[in-house]
């Protein structure tokens, strides 16, 4: 199954099931809103999970793309990426946990053709209603503590969560999900039961919800049959310029947010952009000095923008992140003596720091890319 016949057997498995479709939002989250980015596909809906009503129902379905910083020192792993696809369903108030996983087994089983040796999930161990459904269905269900309670960020909606993992090793599944990592969740089923006060007091949800999130990239992995999410379809254009897991990741991460209207800057979601770009030219210039964004060629760029749906000129893309290029290799050339004078008394200091900062505008991560450069 290529990724975009995964996209289309979930959100028609839900439509088929009375879900109405909720079109796929930008990563910028709306002004006041606590993050800078759209973290999680539940995360636009989060007003109708804490009661509003939602005009298209309460049956809903989706595609949602999030970025998460969170993940960074994860990403060039197998299954992290910083910007990413979530699969959503959930039931405002309508449906039960118990049905969210009947039909999440149903479509694993019947829609992908996952077979029931290869399946294992955790639930909650404090939800016995979750552990009685996957045990009547005959799914190995392994309950865990607090890493079966799902939140979005401190206050807010919350609840315990059964994950569902699939395994990839190439005998027989060994151990459960806690005990080996073979086992890749694809799949998390949020009982969204309460709502977390500022004073971190829980109370229950006037109307209980279901969230349920689907890692795309991931599917794609697992029913390729591939054992990292950089070997599926979805990283192939990337793949091809260069097969460095972190600048691929970067580079298409970089293009949906700049088609999401981000600028490159020193603060706020700009500074996200340009640490993502300034991560990946390190990389680069570490094994090739003369490596340059300007060889880019537009096709990845173009098919990132189709696959999101971002009305934006590939070549634009591309000037952007040569322009942001430009800028890092002035910054290094100006800053790199006074870093290597300043080394000369012993390693750097906070003072330092501080002094490369308040008086060259040159950050702290920015010196540190510098040493690693250096170092090369
Ligand atoms: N909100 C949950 C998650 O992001 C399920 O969608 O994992």
């Amino acid at each position: 199954m290529d990724t975009s016949q995964i996209l289309r057997t979930f959100l028609d498995f839900y439509r088929d099931r009375g879900h109405a479709l909720v079109p796929d939002s930008t990563l910028i989250t709306p002004q006041g809103d606590p993050v800078l980015f759209t973290s999680a596909g539940m995360h636009p809906l989060t007003p109708y999970i804490e009661g509003r009503h939602h005009p298209l129902g309460r049956r809903l379905t989706g595609v949602q793309r999030c970025l998460r910083t969170t993940d960074l020192d994860e990403v060039g792993d197998d299954t992290h990426l910083t910007v990413f696809q979530m699969l959503g369903s959930w039931s405002l108030g309508d449906y039960s946990g118990d049905q969210s996983l009947r039909w999440g087994f149903e479509l694993l089983r019947d829609g992908f053709g996952v077979p029931l040796p290869k399946l294992h999930v955790t639930v909650y161990d404090q939800d016995p209603g979750s552990l009685d459904t996957w045990q009547r269905l005959g799914v190995p269900v392994e309950p865990l503590g607090g890493d079966n309670w799902w939140s979005n960020g401190p206050t807010g909606p919350c609840g315990p969560d059964s994950e569902i993992f699939i395994w990839t090793g190439d005998g027989p599944p060994t151990g459960t999900p806690s005990t080996d990592d073979r086992w890749v969740e694809v799949w998390n089923h949020v009982m969204m039961r309460h709502h977390r006060r500022p004073d971190l007091a829980l109370e229950p949800l006037d109307q209980p919800c279901v969230d349920t999130g689907m890692g795309l990239e991931r599917m794609s992995m697992v029913l390729q049959g591939k054992t990292s999410v950089f070997d599926t379809d979805v990283f192939s254009s990337w793949m091809r310029w260069d097969p460095s897991r972190l600048v691929c990741d970067h580079l298409r991460s970089s293009v949906v947010v700049i088609g999401d209207g981000v600028h490159p800057s020193n603060t706020g979601r700009g500074y996200v952009l340009r640490r993502l770009i300034r991560r990946t030219l390190t990389h680069l210039w570490r094994s090739d000095p003369s490596r340059t964004l300007g060889d880019l060629p537009v096709e990845p760029i173009g098919a990132t923008l189709d696959w999101f749906s971002l009305p934006m000129d590939p070549l634009y893309v591309l000037d952007v992140l040569v322009y942001e290029e430009r800028r890092f290799h002035a910054l290094l050339r100006r800053g790199r003596p006074l870093i290597e004078r300043l080394m000369l008394r012993g390693p750097l200091t906070d003072d330092d720091f501080h002094y490369l900062h308040d008086t060259h505008g040159i950050p702290r991560d920015l010196v540190e890319e510098v040493l690693v450069t250096s170092s090369s």
